[in-house]
């Protein structure tokens, strides 16, 4: 029989690493808030369609990447690539975006699914923790949007592990004027292309400046760049978003052939990079997508938003030696004798009053050496002894487990307050 292993690509989070997880999940939940965004939940499964009609039909991810399959009910489904889709369509679906000047702060955390080959850093379930901005339409938010990483980053300690590119795709009209010159110097120098650059020449030629063959170097460098294209308005867009990040002590590249892999793209787009991860090195990625409400079926909305690969983060935090909140309990309870199982039951449920104290209650029997080696194992601070000699007497002893201090024996009617005056729990 084959072994039932995970799905290449997919893999198990262990409670070895979910404490880093939730430092960064509560760390960003908490800049979120501080700035009015609003969480938003998701379902993973969406409408092939909306995928098709939001990233792009001629994009890597809709052509090659998507697990899309047929439902039992004959419908045509996929597995979310990423969630802008799926935030877009709930919006116009709930009828937020039905009023102009509706104004809309969200995010949203969780699985992603791309059929990529996997690799370091590249998985085919991984996750992101995304953020959507709905109906401003200035380089203000893109600002608010581009600090707040920059503040995660501090907060998490990685601020040297990267660095941030941003770059103007303009308007769709200027988006077009720079196609046509595009088009115009790709057919000249097609015999330099790869059969994939060829193709897309016909479908979409600014993808070919995001070409990773290393033999195109040369002929993309000689591109027509996008800012020359940008009109009046886009420029002025461009320039304040990089005054205001100025302002904001935030250090950034122009890289004018920053282009992003999917099509909604409008004005601003950004990457936070790193040269730490090997191939892999967009770790926060994201722009303006003002027309994609509109070409979903709402009205017209202007929009920008991001979203940071955790798994990316995650071995940033890891390598910058991040240590994780401890999920240790403080006291694990050992116990024995005759008809204490009540009595044990009731000393855990007690403690677990004291708010923020974290109890394990030795469950499966055995004896006390074998219970304080569980004990032990656990990573508690404390031993907590209750035996039939205590018990007689209303009282438990208490070994410490981490420090060199002798054991004691206490009232239980003392143990909660000499808990609390060893720093443990949170006094309310
Ligand atoms: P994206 O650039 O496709 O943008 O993905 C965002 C981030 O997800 C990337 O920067 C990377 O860190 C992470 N990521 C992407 N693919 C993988 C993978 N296979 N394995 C591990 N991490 C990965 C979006 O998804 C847009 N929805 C972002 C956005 C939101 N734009 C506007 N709003």
């Amino acid at each position: 029989m084959t072994a039932l292993t995970a799905v290449r690509g997919m893999n198990d989070i262990l409670p070895s690493e979910t404490p880093r997880w939730r430092d960064l999940e509560a760390t960003m939940a908490r800049l979120l808030l501080a700035r009015g965004y609003q969480e938003i939940r998701l379902p993973m499964v969406e409408r092939t369609a909306l995928f098709h009609r939001s990233i792009g039909e001629v994009t890597d991810i809709v052509e090659k990447e998507m697990y899309t399959f047929v439902d039992r009910g004959g419908d045509s489904l996929s597995l979310r690539p990423e969630g802008t889709a799926g935030c877009v369509r709930a919006l116009i679906e709930n009828g937020w975006v039905a009023q102009e000047g509706a104004v809309h702060r969200l995010w949203y955390a969780g699985p992603m699914f791309r059929h990529e080959r996997p690799q370091k850093g590249r998985y085919r379930q991984f996750h992101q923790i995304g953020v959507e901005a709905f109906g401003m339409p200035g380089p203000d938010v893109d600002a608010e949007q581009i600090v707040l990483c920059a503040r995660l980053w501090e907060a998490l300690g990685i601020t040297g592990s990267v660095t941030l590119q941003v770059n103007s795709l303009g308007t769709p009209a200027s988006r077009a004027v720079h196609r046509e010159r595009l088009v115009a110097y790709f057919t000249r120098h097609a015999a330099d292309l790869d059969e994939d650059s060829r193709r897309r020449l016909e479908t979409n030629p600014l993808r070919i400046l995001d070409s990773k063959n290393p033999a195109l170097a040369e002929v993309i460098a000689g591109a027509p760049s996008l800012p020359d294209s940008l009109d009046a308005a886009s420029r002025t867009h461009f320039e304040d978003l990089c005054r205001l990040l100025e302002a904001a002590g935030v250090r950034y590249v122009h890289n004018p052939r920053l282009v992003r892999g999917l099509d909604y793209y409008t004005h601003t787009v950004f990457e936070w990079i790193t040269d730490r991860l090997g191939a892999q090195d967009a770790v926060c990625s994201g722009g303006r997508y003002d027309g994609l409400v509109s070409r979903l079926g709402g009205r017209e909305t202007p929009a920008v938003g991001f979203a940071l690969g955790m798994e990316r983060v995650i071995a940033l935090l890891e390598q910058a030696g991040h240590i994780p909140t401890s999920s240790a309990p403080d006291c694990y309870l050992v116990w024995a004798g005759d008809g204490l199982d009540v009595a044990a039951l009731r000393l855990a449920e007690d403690l677990r009053r004291i708010e923020g104290l974290r109890v394990v209650q030795h469950c499966g029997g055995g004896s006390f050496k074998a219970q304080l080696k569980r004990a032990d194992r656990s990573g508690a601070r404390f031993a907590v002894i209750l035996g039939e000699q205590e018990w007689a007497t209303r009282s438990v002893q208490i070994k410490p487990l981490r420090e060199d201090q002798p054991q004691r024996t206490l009232p239980v009617s003392d143990l909660p307050a000499w808990l609390l005056a060893q720093g443990l729990g949170r006094s309310a």
